[in-house]
């Protein structure tokens, strides 16, 4: 959708001096200004109310349902004739709360309508201003404000950082001609960033239309010459094609490799070949793979970066919503063997993950469908939002309603499924401990993809019945409250997912399960829900597994 995006929403930690930067542009450039603080507390009827009398009465959640309709209520202002604003093409300077951006559907919106300018400044600075302040704010009764500022940071940077940054220690009143110098020389139109996160492992940005700018410019930090982009035919259909294209435009050199779709790249066979092709091509050292896939190309393409040259680095384009909330996080790499799943691999965390929504339009419903696996998965981990979102939108996921790309539904899923990944893995990027977390379903779901021999199923399909079969061997060892069981299989149900009975043996799933990566010590190690969380078990009899197998391959008919 084409938007002009009239507005200019400033954004930054409280106390920053939003407001006052906001009322100096605005008499600058001749346009309105509009205090999001303001309309909220406009919005209460309330006769001198103010932002910390909202939260008293109504909580926080009370505060952030009126500011979340106060931002869908943000519409295009048409920019004054002539002038600076009219060069710019802002119609309005928004203001917006400290905490506004935090909320996936307000970054939606305002993705939309608004070019975003992030004032930063130091946390001492910041902290100083708080100190001197007429008005008292909530932050300076929290303790040590420069403390609850790092903090705040450290949550929030990757939400501002959509925007073009502004960081100054002078006082923000004084800032209006370097914000306007920074707008002037800041990309107009192009995606919408809907977050940019710099985790320790690489960068991760999510958004709409956003792959080639983002690509040129993570190559452009590296003096990228040269890099190999590894695709399959749908997925340059896709995107592929627009990237390369972008990509010779800039002058960068593209070496094409495209593998096969799907689970068939994921061979040795199909490393070996592609290595000796990088080879013939004198791929080096500095060159970089660009993956542009579903999970089954960027395993196998990480796993290609891991080994050439013995490691070089790559970069991870996702086109399927299974490799934007899953795979392409994380660093795992790896192929098959017949003898299982995922049996060779390595870690090797790409430089930057660039998760594109455009990408996902052209995806069957059956997909997006299975993609769901994964995300019901994260939900029972503990991401309550992501388990109540879910059920709100279930059936419309499994009609393949395509309102959800409109509405910002998929970019939530993925951003919050995607962010708990990343905050596992950040604890435990080599599967010590919690990372183990994530194979919650996926014992029995890889079991029963290898008795499947990889065909027919898809793997977040697979995790659907694998989730099932945890959820009766938990209620069972009494690790899975009964309650939790339920909503987790009811939302299964809506989805679709796991509902149809299976014809594979339940022994030869039983036989597959042993030798699963997670055997130590000759025992299986068992994820099972808890009533937030998890817990890893290796004493479940063999007598329950084929249990909780049979009754998983039975399907549930959609009822239980
Ligand atoms: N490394 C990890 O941490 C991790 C985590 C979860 C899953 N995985 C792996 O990911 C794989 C599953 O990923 P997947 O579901 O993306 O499967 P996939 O890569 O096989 O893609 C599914 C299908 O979608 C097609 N496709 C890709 N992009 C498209 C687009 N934009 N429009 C239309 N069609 C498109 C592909 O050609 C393929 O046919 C499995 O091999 C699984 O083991 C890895």
């Amino acid at each position: 959708m084409r938007t002009r995006r009239s507005n200019l929403a400033l954004v930054g930690l409280p106390g920053v001096g939003k407001s006052s930067l906001g009322r100096r542009l605005a008499t600058q450039l001749n346009v309105p200004l509009l205090d999001l603080d303001r309309s909220i507390i406009a919005s209460t009827g309330v006769a001198k109310e103010s932002v910390e009398g909202i939260f008293a009465r109504e909580g926080e959640a009370g505060f952030r349902i009126r500011e979340r309709s106060a931002v869908a209520a943000l519409d295009e202002v048409t920019p004054p004739a002539g002038g600076a604003a009219a060069a710019l093409g802002i119609g309005r300077i928004v203001a917006l709360g400290g905490g506004t951006l935090v909320d996936p559907r307000n970054r939606w919106v305002i993705s939309q309508c608004a070019r975003i300018l992030w004032l930063d400044a130091p946390d001492a600075v910041i902290a100083g201003r708080l100190r001197t302040a007429r008005v008292v704010r909530p932050l300076m009764k929290r303790g040590n404000p420069e403390e609850t500022l790092r903090t705040l940071r450290a949550e929030r940077s990757r939400f501002y950082a959509i925007g073009a940054r502004l960081e100054s220690k002078k006082s923000p009143g004084t800032l209006a001609a370097p914000a306007i110098e920074l707008l002037q020389n800041s990309p107009r139109g192009g995606g919408r960033h809907l977050l940019s996160a710099a985790l320790p492992s690489g960068q991760w940005d999510l958004g709409v239309g956003i792959a080639t700018e983002s690509l040129l410019r993570v190559l452009r930090t590296r003096n990228a010459r040269r890099v190999v982009l590894v695709s399959e035919p749908n997925a340059e259909r896709a995107i592929g094609a627009t990237i390369a294209a972008a990509l010779k435009r800039a002058k960068i050199s593209v070496t094409p490799l495209t593998l096969k779709s799907g689970e068939s790249a994921k061979q040795l066979t199909v490393i070996d070949d592609a290595a000796r092709t990088l080879a013939a091509a004198g791929i080096e050292r500095g060159d970089l793979i660009v993956a542009v896939g579903g999970g089954a190309l960027t395993d196998t393409a990480g796993l290609l970066a891991a080994l050439y040259l013995r490691g070089i680095d790559w970069v991870a384009v996702p086109t399927t919503l299974a490799a934007q909330l899953d795979a392409s996080l994380g660093g795992k790499t790896g192929v098959d063997l017949p003898e299982g799943k995922n049996l060779v691999g390595a870690f090797h965390q790409p430089i930057a993950v660039i998760a594109d929504l455009d990408a996902l339009r052209s995806l069957p419903t059956r997909e997006i469908v299975a993609a769901m696996g994964e995300a019901v998965k994260i939900a029972l981990l503990g991401e309550d939002r992501l388990f109540t979102l879910l059920e709100e939108c279930a059936t419309r996921i499994a009609a393949g309603d395509a309102s959800l790309h409109e509405d910002g539904t998929y970019a939530e899923i993925v951003e919050r499924a995607g962010w708990w990944k990343c905050t596992v893995v950040a604890g435990d990027e080599r599967e010590a401990g919690l990372r183990m977390s994530l194979n919650l379903g996926h014992t029995l779901g890889h079991a029963l993809e290898q008795a499947a021999n990889y065909k027919g199923i898809l793997h977040g399909e697979a995790v659907g019945y694998g989730l099932r079969a945890a959820l009766t061997i938990g209620q069972e060892l009494g690790v899975t409250p009964a309650a939790r069981a339920s909503r987790a299989l009811a939302l299964l149900d809506a989805l679709g997912l796991g509902v149809a009975p299976r014809r594979e043996s339940p022994g030869a799933l039983v036989d597959a399960t042993t030798r699963d990566k997670k055997v130590a010590g000759g025992k299986i190690r068992w994820v099972l829900a808890t009533e937030r969380a998890f817990e890893i078990r290796d004493d479940v009899p063999a007598s329950l597994v084929l249990r909780a197998a049979t009754q998983m391959l039975a399907g549930s008919g959609g009822k239980r």
